[in-house]
């Protein structure tokens, strides 16, 4: 194990200096009230992987609303009080959000188990836990500040690249837990034991009584944080994807598309000076395969948000447009495609495998820089009438600029001139003709 001193060098090193010193004075007020306190969770888990994190959680064995009146009494900022929960959020004056949980009551009460009762608390903390990796203290008291406590062996797992359940039931409990574990294994390159995948398999059937909402938040958690495929194949090795009725086919259709997504997706990325969207869900792969056979079904079975709709209908028209991706002048697909979004048409592009993609990726990047060099009311300014027309005018001038016939505003007026000419000559020309 890793000593004391180790550990809170470790901690000096890994955390900001604010961080490191508020988790200091956070053990100093506590020493004072007598309050036994840890830093829990994620971030000591993140702390001895030498990862990021800066979600601090704090237990305190006692009164953890007590505690953080203290810290505001010492340090400033605010509290906010979750009387029945015995929790409180301390916001510090440095703009930090620390959540401070007091341990649980009932063992709080048994006196006979005092010299014990400090671990013992905690322990029961720790054992609700999901996975031996999460279920690790860090003391942060004065007088033992940095010390490790590690009941289920997780520093052990975190160097064996091991999830690993505390107990039989661990999944059964909550099978949103086998969303997890494949979720950390994605971020960490870690795999769960062997009984630990047994159990998950044995309890996978539990998961078709999560929450429609729960299972929508987890999978998108998931798929943005591996390899979609890698994810899809994993979800479909642990038998989640057969519960919804899935069939290996359609995963392996999910899994090329995924992949030639994420290749996409990239491909763009690297041409584009800065990006700000967030990596393409992979999401829809798995739901696409239900929506187009059962859109009822799979809006009610994964609480489908109006944006999942949204993308899900887009995806399924454009699907049925054809030749779209024959077009090869960005002004073209632009009148083909102006009312779709990024997302969808890399998507259908993946999904569809289409070659000679380039076309609508350069597309894609003049599109996202195109500005608005005339309005309606340019329009109205150069005499024209209001009405359903200004749209189609202005979606030919904005094919005209991407095709780099337009690069300015005078341009784009002179292009109305004539644009009008032409049509006032055509119905001209249409009266000849129906004389
Ligand atoms: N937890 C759990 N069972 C769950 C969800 C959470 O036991 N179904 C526990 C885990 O021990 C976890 C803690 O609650 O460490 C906090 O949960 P969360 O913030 O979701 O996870 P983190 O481990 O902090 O992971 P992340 O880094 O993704 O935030």
């Amino acid at each position: 194990g890793l000593s004391t001193e180790k550990l809170m060098e470790k901690m000096e090193q890994q955390l900001p200096e604010d961080v490191y010193r508020l988790l200091k004075e956070i053990g100093e007020t506590a020493s004072e009230l007598e309050t036994p306190v840890f830093l829990i969770g994620g971030i000591v888990r993140d702390i001895l992987l030498d990862r990021p994190n800066e979600d601090i959680d704090i237990v305190a064995e006692g009164d953890g609303i007590r505690l953080a009146r203290g810290l505001k009494d010492a340090y400033g900022g605010e509290v906010v009080e979750h009387e029945s929960f015995g929790t409180a959020t301390w916001l510090t004056t440095s703009g930090l959000s620390i959540d401070v949980v007091s341990s649980r009551l009932e063992y709080y009460e048994k006196p006979a188990a005092l010299p014990e009762v400090e671990t013992s608390v905690l322990g029961d903390d720790l054992q609700r836990r999901d996975f031996t990796i999460n279920a690790m203290a860090i003391r942060l008291n004065e007088e033992a500040f940095g010390e490790l406590i590690d009941p289920f062996g997780g520093q052990l797992d975190l160097v064996n690249k091991n999830i690993r359940i505390l107990h039989n039931i661990s999944f059964i409990e909550d099978p949103t837990r086998i969303f997890r574990a494949i979720r950390f294994e994605e971020r960490f390159g870690f795999r769960m034991d062997e009984q630990t995948e047994k159990f998950a398999l044995e309890s996978i059937d539990k998961v078709v009584h999560v929450s429609p909402q729960r299972i929508n938040e987890e999978m998108k958690r998931l798929f943005k944080e591996g390899k979609p495929e890698k994810v899809l194949r994993r979800l479909f090795q642990l038998q989640v994807f057969q519960q919804f009725g899935i069939q290996e086919a359609q995963m392996e259709a999910a899994c090329t598309s995924a992949t030639t997504l994420v290749k996409l997706y990239w491909e763009q990325a690297q041409t584009e000076s800065a990006i700000d969207e967030e990596q393409p869900s992979a999401f829809e792969y798995f739901l696409l395969p239900f929506y187009g056979d059962d859109k009822l079904f799979a809006s009610a079975k994964f609480a489908l948000t109006k944006k999942d709709l949204n993308l899900l209908e887009e995806i399924t028209e454009l699907q049925t447009e054809t030749n779209w991706s024959e077009a090869t002048q960005p002004g073209d697909i632009h009148l083909r495609l102006h009312t779709y979004s990024d997302e969808a048409i890399l998507f259908v592009l993946a999904a569809e495998q289409i070659p000679g993609h380039d076309s609508v990726i350069a597309y894609l990047h003049l599109r996202r820089s195109l500005s608005k060099l005339l309005t309606g009311a340019d329009l109205m300014t150069a005499g024209m009438k209001p009405g359903p027309h200004f749209s189609a005018i202005l979606l030919n001038m904005e094919a005209c600029q991407l095709n780099g016939d337009i690069t300015s505003k005078d341009d784009a007026l002179q292009w109305l001139s004539n644009y009008e000419e032409n049509r006032i000559r055509e119905v001209t020309a249409d009266e000849i003709d129906t004389r």
